[in-house]
């Protein structure tokens, strides 16, 4: 058994929501991390103490301003290792990832010119495409998009490739897809970005409860994620090198000062939310000393080892689920994995299990624990409905993932969420899949 798969019960019993049933007293499932993830009971409590105990504005001389401000360098230090940076100073935090890239967006753009390019994707939440569209138009900037290819869904790198020119100032695209759970590969990415000299600024909100965010490691300019995919509160998180967050003008009130990170905060930030988000990554950590018999000390190290035990766990999930879903032909996967229902796939894989298998392997480590579905004659409201009567919690439409959505012709109605995180488990993963068979 898995180390992870060990601890289920006592990390399942740290997580409150967990608990929740419906009226009826069937427990409810809860398939919908990739919208946000339920939080441990250490989060709660450390938003709690905050507000009974220091709650007050920064910069103050008495002592829950100084705490507060204590409280902040614990949790930069804490996104500093979740970022997987050395520099506490790079990291800046704010409502969410949308309303950091809207802000990042306009900031940059100043430094852009007529004839200048940037590059989005089809692939990507909207909230890392139309902030840098609209900044583009503001500025007279050519928007060059590029698309993801048949079947697997990935990211088309051979486009990304053919529309890069020493024009382009940037590159906005995401570490994993919130759709389809397909991981692109970053640091390739990165290289090909600053190649022509531009920045590349990654969206790893969907990788964040799955896999460790390593942004020195890819040698990105920007990284942004969101606390409450991967277990904490309503937080967005900005990682940038010190230079570009030094260099670049930000909008800011004129009292605030030009240090990094405070100029890049706008107003008071949500000092309970940023102590919950330290938290959640010291959740990790603590589990990651277990898995790992790691001293908590080394919180780098323990972060590693939390993030392979979930990869091993998530994989096995992920194994488990496609194999089950290969009986469903009724069921097309939308994106990589083992069903030959799946989109634009040419390969005339059969799904039989032991096919199913083989395909399931040379995918190993190209997707997340994410899947979106379409059925044959039911719609994807209607599935989430269905499901949502038994207790089964998830999501359906675009999710934001809008341009990809239209590609595939799915819009308006889009498809069905599935999302296993690694709270989930093997039992629950059969319980989907027999509320699945049913929908047949
Ligand atoms: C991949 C991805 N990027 C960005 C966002 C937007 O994040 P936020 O809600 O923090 O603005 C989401 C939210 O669902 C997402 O899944």
């Amino acid at each position: 058994m898995l180390p992870l798969e060990a601890s289920l019960p006592e990390l399942r019993a740290q997580f409150p929501a967990l608990r929740r049933s419906l009226p009826d007293g069937r427990p409810l499932l809860f398939l919908d991390g990739p919208a946000g993830t339920q939080v441990p009971q250490t989060v709660i409590d450390a938003i709690g103490d905050y507000l009974i105990q220091r709650n007050a504005n920064r910069h103050g001389p008495f002592l829950t301003a100084i705490e507060t401000e204590g409280m902040f360098a614990t949790a930069q230090q804490r996104f500093a290792e979740f970022m997987g940076v050395t520099d506490p100073d790079e990291i800046v935090f704010g409502p969410n990832m949308t309303s950091l890239t809207f802000q990042m967006s306009r900031a940059l753009a100043q430094t852009w010119q007529p004839g200048d390019e940037i590059i989005v994707t089809r692939l990507d939440h909207d909230a890392n495409v139309s902030p840098w569209v609209l900044a583009a138009r503001d500025r007279g900037v050519q928007v060059r998009w590029v698309g993801f290819r048949p079947g697997t869904l990935h990211l088309d790198l051979e486009s990304l490739a053919e529309q890069l020119t020493p024009r382009t100032r940037l590159v906005a695209f995401g570490a994993a897809s919130n759709s389809s759970g397909g991981l692109n590969p970053v640091k390739q990415i990165v290289e090909m970005v600053h190649s022509v000299g531009a920045f590349a600024y990654v969206d790893a909100v969907h990788l964040g409860p799955h896999r460790q965010i390593q942004a020195a490691d890819w040698d990105a300019d920007f990284v942004v994620c969101s606390a409450y995919k991967f277990f904490g509160p309503h937080v967005g998180i900005l990682w940038g090198r010190r230079q570009w967050l030094e260099q670049v003008a930000a909008y800011k009130v004129r009292p605030a000062g030009n240090a990094v990170p405070d100029k890049w905060m706008q107003g008071t930030q949500n000092h309970e939310g940023i102590a919950g988000a330290a938290a959640c990554v010291d959740y990790l950590q603590r589990w990651g000393s277990h898995w790992g018999n790691i001293p908590l000390e080394n919180r780098g190290q323990c972060l590693s080892a939390a993030f392979a035990a979930i990869e091993a766990y998530e994989s096995q999930l992920t194994r488990q689920f496609l194999d089950g879903l290969a009986q469903l032909p009724n069921f097309q996967l939308i994106g990589v994995g083992c069903n030959a229902n799946t989109p634009g796939d040419s390969s005339g894989q059969s799904s039989s299990p032991s096919t199913a298998a083989e395909h399931w392997s040379s995918n190993a480590g190209q997707r997340v624990s994410t899947f979106s579905l379409r059925h044959k004659t039911r719609t994807a409201t209607h599935l989430a409905e269905a499901l949502a009567a038994q207790g089964i919690c998830c999501w359906h439409g675009h999710y934001y993932a809008l341009e990809l959505s239209e590609q595939l012709g799915f819009e308006p109605e889009g498809m069905l969420r599935i999302g296993f995180v690694h709270y989930n488990t093997p039992a629950e993963v059969d319980q989907l899949l027999a509320a699945l068979a049913a929908l047949h």
